[in-house]
């Protein structure tokens, strides 16, 4: 049973999004990824859905480019917590995809990430904050993941100016 699942619109959203996969591999995270499109695949994702809340997924990330609706499909079948990446775009470089997945009208709720790697790594770390909710573990992982990132800032050192 995945805890996760991680939807992505395009097999070529998945260099963002592994970043997303990565972070619940480091905290042993169960998770299941796969590239269903909403418009591309619309009966499969809801499939999908179904499938994975009753197998017990408890959270569903999703990633999406473009006019980015991935995201908001899945908030509308399940009052299960979703979690929106916006995935970097060629022509308006992922503006399009934020907007898309942030702008939710009022009542289906989306959380949305940053764009690109740095929000699907936070996505990733959101639902591990949420799952540590009831894990005291996880909690506890999450606190020495924090300690890491402040000891490499008070370790960082800068080169000395060059003289001219
Ligand atoms: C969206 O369209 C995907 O999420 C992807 O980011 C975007 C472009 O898809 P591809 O043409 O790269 O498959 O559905």
């Amino acid at each position: 049973m995945s805890k996760v699942a991680i939807v992505m619109g395009s097999a070529n959203d998945w260099e963002i999004m592994q970043q997303a996969a990565r972070q619940l591999q480091d905290f042993g995270v169960s998770f299941d990824a796969r590239v269903i499109s909403a418009h591309r695949a619309p009966d499969l994702l809801f499939e999908y859905i179904a499938e994975s809340i009753a197998t017990g997924v408890q959270c569903f990330i999703a990633g999406a480019g473009g006019a980015a609706h991935l995201a908001g499909v899945i908030a509308g079948k399940t009052t299960l917590p979703v979690l929106g990446v916006p995935i970097p775009s060629k022509y308006l470089k992922g503006m399009d995809s934020l907007l898309s997945i942030v702008q939710m009208p009022k009542g289906i709720p989306v959380a949305t990430f940053a764009i690109g790697e740095a929000g699907a790594a936070n996505a990733g770390l959101f639902a591990v904050s949420m799952l540590a909710l009831g894990d005291v573990q996880l909690a506890q992982k999450l606190v020495e993941y924090r300690k890491q990132q402040a000891q490499a800032i008070a370790e960082t050192t800068l080169p000395s100016c060059s003289k001219e």
